[in-house]
């Protein structure tokens, strides 16, 4: 069946692929969507990422893809048909796969509108219907006050938007964070389409930046790792989590970038991908969060990701679970 929570037996999954990756030109969605923590505009990248990135992060994911098999996990990698305009790195940020839809999200990048299509060969086949939710990524979306101002957000709420790596799934129940890479209006869109199949629990005021997934990390029903540089207490979290055990994160060991090209934080390391309740793929280097995880009967694969910062997207980025046993 598809997949509806981060943690029950993987069956099927998407492995992304950094060829051809690049920054495009920057227009307002980029600077304010990805850049927002950057003031000078002279620092932003453009263009293919340097080949020696493109190819590390290639033999990184290989070998990822090389694990999965054995463990009897189907792979599938997207096409680079038509060629991206940004990366296929990442397929996490674009589909949304929660019972028995598959979701393209309303991405707020105008860059990244058509990045699901790359994947429409592989959705096909466990939907007829595959939803796609539509923005217009007009400018007024995107507020420039959120430059160099992290209680400003990148997105208003004149018309939803969303990148999928802000929502995580524990059956019934969605997290949904509202960041510079999702607004209101998107959480409410996807209230609507999901219906009563699930409850979109808005995440408000934990972290501004891009994506839920190095804040948050579901293990399985009753077992969350937090970030504690971000979130302060379980009970800054919806309450249908009051009652679960928490791991905090220990300091993630840094992994470093590719010198101009950082793309993510040192948290990197809680964005895990679970196997299973008891197994995980995590960043080789990350020996503290592993003895914290295996306390809690969690063995962790320890795979390279030696561009994951450089890209932005660890273990739970680069994939999308597509079925996971009941
Ligand atoms: N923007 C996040 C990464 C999300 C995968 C961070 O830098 O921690």
């Amino acid at each position: 069946m598809l997949s509806k929570n981060e943690w029950s037996p993987l069956k099927s999954v998407i492995v992304g692929t950094a060829t051809k990756a690049k920054i495009p030109p920057i227009d307002k969605s980029l600077r304010c969507v990805n850049y927002a923590g950057e003031k000078n505009l002279n620092n932003i990248p453009s263009g293919n990422y340097p080949q020696v990135v493109i190819d590390k992060a290639n033999e990184d994911l290989e070998i990822l893809c090389n694990f999965l098999k054995k463990e009897n996990i189907t792979v599938y990698r997207p096409d680079n048909f038509p060629e991206t305009n940004y990366y296929n790195y990442c397929p996490r940020d674009n589909v949304l796969v929660y019972k028995d839809k598959i979701i393209c999200s309303p991405q707020p990048l105008r860059a990244r509108k058509n990045e699901y299509l790359n994947l429409q060969n592989i959705l096909k086949k466990f939907a007829n219907n595959i939803i796609h939710l539509q923005t217009e990524r007009k400018d007024d979306l995107y507020n420039e006050k959120c430059v160099d101002n992290q209680h400003i957000l990148a997105l208003t709420e004149t018309e939803p938007a969303f990148d999928a790596a802000n929502i995580l799934r524990a059956n019934d129940d969605i997290l949904y964070l509202i960041s510079n890479g999702g607004n209101e209006a998107g959480a409410d869109l996807l209230q609507e389409t999901l219906g009563t199949s699930a409850t979109i629990h808005k995440v408000k005021g934990v972290y501004s930046f891009m994506h839920i997934d190095s804040t948050i990390t579901f293990l399985r029903e009753g077992l969350v790792l937090l970030n504690p540089a971000r979130v302060k207490s379980i009970y800054d979290l919806p309450s249908f989590m009051h009652n679960w055990d928490v791991i905090w994160c220990p300091q993630p060991y840094d992994i470093g970038h590719y010198p101009g090209y950082c793309n993510a934080s040192a948290w990197l390391n809680m964005n895990l991908l679970s196997i299973n309740e008891n197994l995980v793929v995590l960043e080789q280097h990350q020996h503290k969060l592993r003895d914290e995880l295996e306390k809690y009967k969690i063995d962790c694969a320890m795979l390279p990701g030696r561009h994951q910062r450089t890209l932005g997207g660890g273990f739970h980025c680069v994939t999308l679970d597509i079925e996971r046993k009941a």
